[in-house]
């Protein structure tokens, strides 16, 4: 079944970056603009010099195609959510545009560079992946170490930068631990750090607090937004509110029977 896709664009409120109800300012934000846009997402208002882009993607997934003539950017530093009901394509938008999925058509481009002419740019990119991707006869921090030594740095930065990770994402106890003997939400946590740890160009994050109590899912949420100030961009694919009230852009897939049913009277 074709999908259609709805793009959702929030204006950044002018005096802070928070939007709706701004929690640091402590006031309601700007009146929210909001541009929707049915079928081809193409909008011509994005920053020039897009950190990460895909330009008329497609994408099959068990025969069918999943997403289809899709264009975006992402630019240095912007803190976007992704959105849409299970199913309408988050997981396979987020592994296209981290390289770990070719496109069926069109293209990923990362700094302007086209991703399939210049492979080893998938360094530049972080994934957290909703079921974790964590080795599971390793330790938490070895799961971090390794993908750190991969990235090609020295063993004792690659401990270095593992432990201050992992205590930040709050699993420091659990660094010795094998990730079998972790809970689930200890596991997206590593997984978390394991992302952050790799001081992506861009960081791609699908549904990263979904486990998380309440407690640490503000841990998680500051955590990654926190890598903007770094000018990493940030996608979180996420059903969270709060989550999308604190990114600057809000993409919304949406199915093409969703999106006619919302447009009955
Ligand atoms: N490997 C696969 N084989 C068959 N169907 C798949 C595969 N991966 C994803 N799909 C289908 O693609 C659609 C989009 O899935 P997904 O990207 O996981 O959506 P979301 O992350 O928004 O829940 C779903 O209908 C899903 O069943
Ligand atoms: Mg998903």
């Amino acid at each position: 079944m074709p999908l259609y896709w709805t793009n959702t664009l929030i204006a950044r409120p002018t005096t802070c970056r928070h939007n709706v109800i701004c929690r640091t300012c402590n006031r309601v934000a700007a009146p929210l603009t909001v541009d929707v846009i049915a079928g081809r997402v193409d909008d011509p208002r994005v920053v020039p010099g897009p950190a990460l882009a895909c330009r008329a993607l497609s994408c099959r997934a068990g025969g069918r195609v999943i997403i289809e003539d899709l264009t975006l950017e992402f630019a240095p530093a912007e803190r976007v959510a992704l959105m849409g009901p299970s199913g309408s394509g988050k997981t396979t938008l987020l592994t296209t545009l981290a390289g770990l999925l070719p496109p069926a058509k069109g293209r990923v481009l990362v700094g302007g560079v086209p991703l399939d002419e210049q492979p080893e740019l998938r360094a530049g990119l972080a994934l957290v992946f909703q079921s974790y991707g964590l080795l599971s006869l390793l330790t938490a921090a070895e799961n971090v170490e390794v993908a750190l030594r991969a990235a090609g740095r020295p063993p004792r930065e690659a401990v270095r930068l593992t432990a201050g990770a992992l205590e930040r994402l709050r699993v420091a106890r659990f660094a010795g631990h094998l990730v079998e003997e972790l809970s689930g939400g200890q596991q997206q946590r590593v997984a978390v750090a394991r992302a952050l740890a790799l001081r992506p160009r861009v960081l791609l994050a699908d549904e990263p607090t979904a486990e998380q109590d309440a407690g640490h899912r503000a841990v998680v949420l500051d955590e990654l937004l926190a890598v903007t100030d770094d000018g990493t961009t940030l996608v979180i694919a996420t059903h969270d509110p709060e989550v999308a009230e604190r990114c600057d852009r809000v993409i919304e897939l949406r199915t093409v029977s969703r999106h006619r049913s919302e447009s009955r009277p």
